[in-house]
């Protein structure tokens, strides 16, 4: 028998630093302060606090438990069922029509972004991603995790509020072609920051103009001005190029978050192609979670394919899409310096605060969030959103 060797294989491991907002979570919870304001997890949350489940998805999972006859594999492409419904709410019914896009399930945004890295990877390895600064944190180690280079710019400036649209068009003009660029499809995470409807076009005319390749992420549709609204930008980009990939999450807009529930769509240049890349989606698939989980998506297709259920899961989404405007516009109206937060979009806003700022209003006032600024608009009760507006303001770099 071979001696045991000196060293053994897991004690070579370097710890791992732990995760920032899964610690300041800890922090807000342990905090005995009772006026303590939790701004830095991402998840929504209703007047009294809560993350609910919205009642058709409720009545879904009733639905299912009830008539589900089997657990047996679904297959590597998930419910097809599910991404014939969600591919009209991503694309429109002209984009729904285009067979040069094809669909499959993931678990989530999180395995939509990755499998679209590893398409990216199989196709070419020296593939560059484009990604606007700052971004969600997770974007980079998902997609490098494939083995694909990310290339940052300038998007965002936190002390002037302002995108940087130029510095973007600049990094657009220097791509390869064969590259792509990461956009946020709306609600942008970390800034709220969204790009307007003329900058969406000439994005639009750039990419097609010198074969770029959009890689848009959508994990809030609806939750910014309506699934239309929300969705036009990716439409006029998918549109546009001859390629592209989409990473679309259901975890926020039907409250469903760790039932892991998403799709990546992908546009060919051609039918034909189109029908190879989804091989190889299914194969790359295949050498992760094999096939994503059911209960998510089989609650989606549920609620979409019942007219009522449908319904009221739409006027859900209203209501929480109301509250999120609702919270932005009472920040903007406590002081000037807010102002800009009433314009943004989604669950998400950063304040230009220096990572001292952050820690002092911790220390306080009990309000945590993430320490480059970025915090929770949703996270806000009638009762604390003054009380947030008046202590920021003060600390405010600008
Ligand atoms: C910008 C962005 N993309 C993707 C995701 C991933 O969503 P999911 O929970 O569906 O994996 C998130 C989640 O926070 C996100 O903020």
């Amino acid at each position: 028998m071979a001696e045991a060797s000196a060293v053994k294989l897991f004690d070579r491991l370097d710890e791992q630093p732990s995760d920032s907002l899964l610690q300041l979570i800890a922090l807000a919870n342990a905090d005995p302060r009772p006026e303590k304001i939790d701004v830095g997890v991402g998840v929504y949350r209703d007047a009294t606090g809560g993350t609910p489940i919205p009642r058709a998805v409720k009545k879904a999972e009733a639905i299912l438990i009830e008539t589900q006859q089997t657990k047996a594999y679904l297959g590597s492409q998930g419910d097809i069922r599910f991404i014939e419904l969600i591919k009209p709410i991503v694309f429109g019914e002209a984009g729904a029509a285009d067979d040069r896009i094809v669909g499959i399930q993931t678990p989530g945004g999180c395995g939509a972004l990755r499998l679209g890295a590893e398409l990216i990877e199989a196709a070419d390895r020296q593939a560059r991603v484009l990604v606007g600064q700052p971004t969600w944190p997770n974007h980079g180690p998902l997609i490098e995790c494939a083995g694909v280079e990310m290339v940052g710019h300038p998007y965002y400036d936190a002390k002037s509020r302002t995108i940087l649209f130029d510095e973007m068009m600049g990094a657009i003009g220097k791509a390869r072609s064969g590259d792509l660029i990461l956009l946020h499809g709306c609600c942008h995470n970390p800034t709220g920051a969204d790009l307007n409807p003329d900058q969406w076009r000439a994005i639009a005319d750039a990419v097609a103009k010198r074969g770029i390749i959009p890689f848009v992420d959508l994990a809030y549709q609806g939750l910014g001005n309506g699934f239309e609204a929300d969705a036009a930008g990716t439409r006029l980009v998918v549109e546009a190029a001859d390629q592209a990939l989409v990473a679309q999450s259901c975890d926020k807009n039907f409250g469903i978050y760790r039932e892991r529930t998403g799709s990546l769509f992908v546009k060919g240049s051609n039918r034909r192609t189109a029908e190879i890349i989804l091989g190889h989606l299914q194969s790359r698939a295949r050498t992760m979670w094999s096939m994503p989980p059911d209960h998510g998506a089989a609650v989606v297709r549920i609620i979409l394919d019942d007219a009522e259920l449908r319904a009221d899961w739409n006027a859900e989404v209203t209501e929480m899409c109301a509250r999120i405007r609702n919270l932005r516009a009472r920040l903007a109206g406590y002081d000037e310096r807010l102002a800009y937060i009433e314009g943004q979009n989604g669950m998400f806003s950063m304040l230009p605060l220096s990572p001292q700022a952050v820690l002092d209003l911790r220390a306080s006032h009990g309000i945590y969030m993430a320490g480059s600024g970025r915090f929770n608009v949703v996270g806000l009760s009638d009762e604390n959103v003054g009380r947030f507006a008046a202590a920021v303001v003060e600390k405010m770099d600008g």
